[in-house]
């Protein structure tokens, strides 16, 4: 079947705004995305981006004039105010980490900050930096600050860095970003399902990592997908979302604040750090129940040991111990259980004294594309039907939306 496509329907057009960065190379690859999908771009550098990558190449690949200077207005309009009007969104990408802060502070003082401060559309950043600038409690600071101004954050990523470094600060996919303004600019139902506007919204994901010696150690086939789904959907939703990932390779959600972990030590110091501000917390992760007593120094060699017992320490239930520290916090919890998910899954619920439980079949659900679950809650057991979790997700973002919301 052929697609109709409207001749009327109206021209995208963004401004396009590239800051000083390594990843600056990879604005020419998003342009040349956009402009294959006929989205005006206008394109908006920092005079530090052009030390990376010429205006030259982003005006072949635009075609359109490549603006720089504050001062240099040839139609005399003034380009500061002008450039951003009627446009759909302003994207910076990479967003380094000096621009952010020129961001946070409302500063006007190049072209892209004064577009940026002028404007009247979304403004979404992609921010590209090593792994000690991005966490450095500085750039935090005003991210947390931009993310409450209602500035979109796509990504960082995590992955190995420019620098040589490893770690969280690594600009997403000009793909990725593509998308992302896609659903995010020009989803129908983006505002519509705004349910969690403001909220901030805590997400643990995936399996943990308990290590026995250094190269081994113990883990569960948790992949991460639901949590990952669900941190996008609460995002979507307007929440501020940090999502605390074990090992997984899931790539970061959009609008999402991702902090990788490995053990469940790790994760439970993640979470209790960020559990004061925190609204709704949702506890996806496949969190290890014990952990190895002693960790040994060197691999434990085959030839040298015909038998081992592994002693083994209960980690913290980062649900109980939530709980109680922070009892403001509306907790979710996620079961899996092979058998008797009904009952199984209503005693944790009340053990831990949890508003909300979502239950699942454990060796249907790990791994999987979708996903069939049933949410517990003080009015019984709610099944809902099979469906892939990016969807099964947006649902239980509006029942846990729902629930909060009435809690009172
Ligand atoms: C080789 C080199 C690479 C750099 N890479 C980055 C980077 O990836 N991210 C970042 O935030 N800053 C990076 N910087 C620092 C910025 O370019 C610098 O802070 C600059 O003032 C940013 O200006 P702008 O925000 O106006 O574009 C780098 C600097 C150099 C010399």
């Amino acid at each position: 079947m052929m697609m109709q496509v409207s001749s009327a329907a109206p021209a995208k057009r963004i401004v396009f705004g590239i800051s000083g960065g390594i990843a600056a190379y990879k604005a020419a690859e998003l342009a040349r995305l956009w402009v294959k999908k006929a989205i005006t771009i206008d394109v908006v550098m920092t005079a530090a981006a052009c030390r990376f990558i010429t205006p030259l190449t982003m005006h072949a690949l635009s075609g359109r004039p490549v603006w720089q200077d504050l001062w240099h207005a040839p139609d005399s309009s003034m380009n500061h105010i002008a450039l951003s009007r009627g446009a759909d969104a302003i994207v910076v990408a990479p967003a380094s980490a000096n621009f952010l802060a020129r961001l946070a502070q409302g500063r006007a003082d190049d072209l892209l900050s004064a577009l940026c401060l002028a404007r009247e559309c979304p403004l979404l950043v992609a921010p590209a930096m090593n792994t000690q600038m991005w966490r450095n409690p500085a750039t935090q600071r005003n991210v947390s600050l931009l993310r409450s101004d209602g500035v979109f954050f796509l990504g960082p990523d995590s992955g190995e860095l420019a620098c040589g470094e490893t770690g969280e600060g690594r600009m997403l996919t000009p793909e990725n970003i593509a998308a992302a303004v896609e659903r995010i600019i020009w989803s129908p139902d983006h505002e519509k399902s705004a349910t969690l506007k403001g909220r901030n919204v805590l997400i643990t994901a995936g399996p943990t990592f308990e290590a026995i010696d250094p190269v081994r150690g113990l883990t569960n086939r948790s992949s991460g997908k639901m949590g990952f789904a669900l941190a996008e959907a609460a995002a979507l939703a307007g929440a501020n979302v940090t999502l605390i990932a074990g090992p997984v390779h899931q790539p970061t959600p959009l609008n999402v604040m991702r902090v990788n972990v490995i053990s469940a030590s790790d994760m439970a110091d993640a979470v209790f750090a960020r559990a004061k501000g925190t609204d709704i917390f949702i506890g996806v992760a496949a969190v290890a129940d014990y952990t190895p007593t002693h960790v040994a120094d060197h691999k434990l060699k085959k030839n040298e040991i015909n038998h081992l017992d592994l002693a083994l320490t209960a980690t913290v239930d980062i649900l109980d111990e939530l709980g109680r520290r922070t009892p403001h916090v509306f907790r979710v919890g996620f079961a899996a259980e092979t058998q008797n998910i009904r009952q199984f899954g209503e005693e944790k619920r009340r053990r831990k004294q949890l508003p909300m439980l979502i239950v699942n079949q454990a060796q249907e659900a790990f791994g999987a594309d979708d996903n069939e679950v049933a949410i517990l809650d003080d009015h019984g057991f709610h099944a809902l039907p099979r469906m892939a979790k990016t969807t099964l997700a947006k649902c239980l973002i509006q029942e846990i939306a729902q629930r909060f919301e009435q809690k009172d």
